[in-house]
């Protein structure tokens, strides 16, 4: 497809002016979620919750969750391996590895060193980001920059989480919505494509609070009252979240459309953080997108806060639905609070 000049001209304005027009694309996705499924019925023999209820306030029929000795960055490095097969790159290949989670192994080292010691990329730096749900755009943007810059020519940015070792099991509010997963995007410069076409990034620290996890930082150190009292636990203001998210959503999508001069019907597929289906809705009918542009995987996956939108758009490739040049918008949304969404010419 070729693009409008417009849209070229917008192409990474920096690459075009300082770098000599260097782009980057995403060369290849992958993704991966673990084998052990947790139905909306299993739950509802933990708490006092429903099938129907889920089901109709969320969208979300089961998630995935990973054994005991699965962490985080197997989860992420199962990803990355999927996606360097399906790119034909060689882990000797990546010149970076950025892991966006909130569930790392361990607060330090970073989850990403560990994924670059399985995955064998010997060569690469690697460190983590934490934007929550927003963390693999905020890593398409980051891992962006290296590509336009020409410091680096492969960059491996990966959304994991084991997010079931943070869910209070006995929290009805909290424990129906969220799931494991990995996904993973390998960016690179593609002279025949024009790739990730803008990106917008943004954050409201002062609505932190609405979905935190209160211990286990500098703020409250681990001890026994921090354990008796539950706080090693996500917990939320899901109204609240709910509003702000698809206020949020619909802005971070608007701007990246308006930058590029395109109207919604010029978006072949919307691929949005994948956390309630009614909140997807509320954003798709605002920006009068039809049903048919949106890609929806929530009920069998949940809410995989930075995996999510990778592993959608893996499935969304996978499914044969992203042709060469279709125009694809993600959009993010998640604690912190941060948001984010992307233009990407497939
Ligand atoms: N089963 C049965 N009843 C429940 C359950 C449950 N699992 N959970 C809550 N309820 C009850 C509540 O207790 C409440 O009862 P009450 O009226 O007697 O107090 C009632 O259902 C309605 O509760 P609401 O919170 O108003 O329900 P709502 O329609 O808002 O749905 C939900 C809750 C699904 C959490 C929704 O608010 C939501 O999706 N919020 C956004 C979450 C999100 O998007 N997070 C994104 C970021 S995640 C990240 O960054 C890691």
């Amino acid at each position: 497809m070729t693009l409008p000049q417009r849209i070229v001209d917008f192409v990474n304005p920096r690459a075009k002016h300082q770098f000599k027009g260097r782009t980057c694309s995403i060369r290849s996705v992958g993704s991966y979620v673990p084998e052990k499924i947790l139905t909306n019925h299993d739950i509802a023999q933990r708490v006092n919750t429903s099938d129907e209820w889920i089901t109709s306030r969320t969208g979300i029929k089961e998630r995935r969750i990973a054994a005991a000795d699965q962490y985080t960055s197997h989860l992420a490095a199962n990803a990355a391996l999927d996606a360097l097969k399906k790119g034909d790159v060689k882990p000797e290949e990546v010149d970076l590895i950025i892991v966006a989670t909130i569930t790392p192994d361990m607060p330090f080292p970073a989850t990403a060193c560990l994924v670059q010691k399985i995955i064998g990329a010997e060569k690469a730096a690697a460190f983590d980001l934490e934007a929550a749900c927003s963390g693999f755009i905020y890593g398409l943007e980051i891992g962006q920059q290296f590509i336009m810059s020409q410091t680096c020519n492969t960059v491996l940015v990966i959304g994991a989480e084991k997010l079931s070792t943070i869910i209070d099991w006995e929290d009805r509010n909290t424990c129906v919505l969220f799931g494991d997963g990995a996904g993973a995007a390998i960016l690179q410069n593609r002279p025949d494509s024009h790739g990730l076409l803008t990106t917008v990034m943004g954050s409201d620290g002062n609505k932190g609070d609405l979905l935190c996890m209160p211990a286990g930082g500098s703020k409250n150190p681990a001890n026994g009252d921090t354990i008796k009292d539950r706080l090693h636990y996500l917990r939320m203001d899901g109204r609240e979240t709910f509003k702000h998210a698809v206020n949020a959503m619909y802005k971070a999508a608007r701007e990246v459309l308006n930058r590029c001069q395109l109207k919604i019907s010029q978006i072949k597929h919307i691929i949005p953080h994948q956390a309630n289906k009614r909140i997807i809705s509320a954003v798709s009918d605002r920006l009068q997108a039809t049903k048919d542009q949106v890609f929806i995987n929530l009920d069998k996956y949940g809410n995989t806060s930075a995996a999510s939108v990778a592993i959608a758009l893996d499935e969304a490739a996978a499914n044969g639905c992203l042709k060469r040049g279709d125009l694809i918008l993600l959009v993010v949304f998640g604690a912190g609070l941060t948001w984010g969404a992307a233009i990407i010419e497939w």
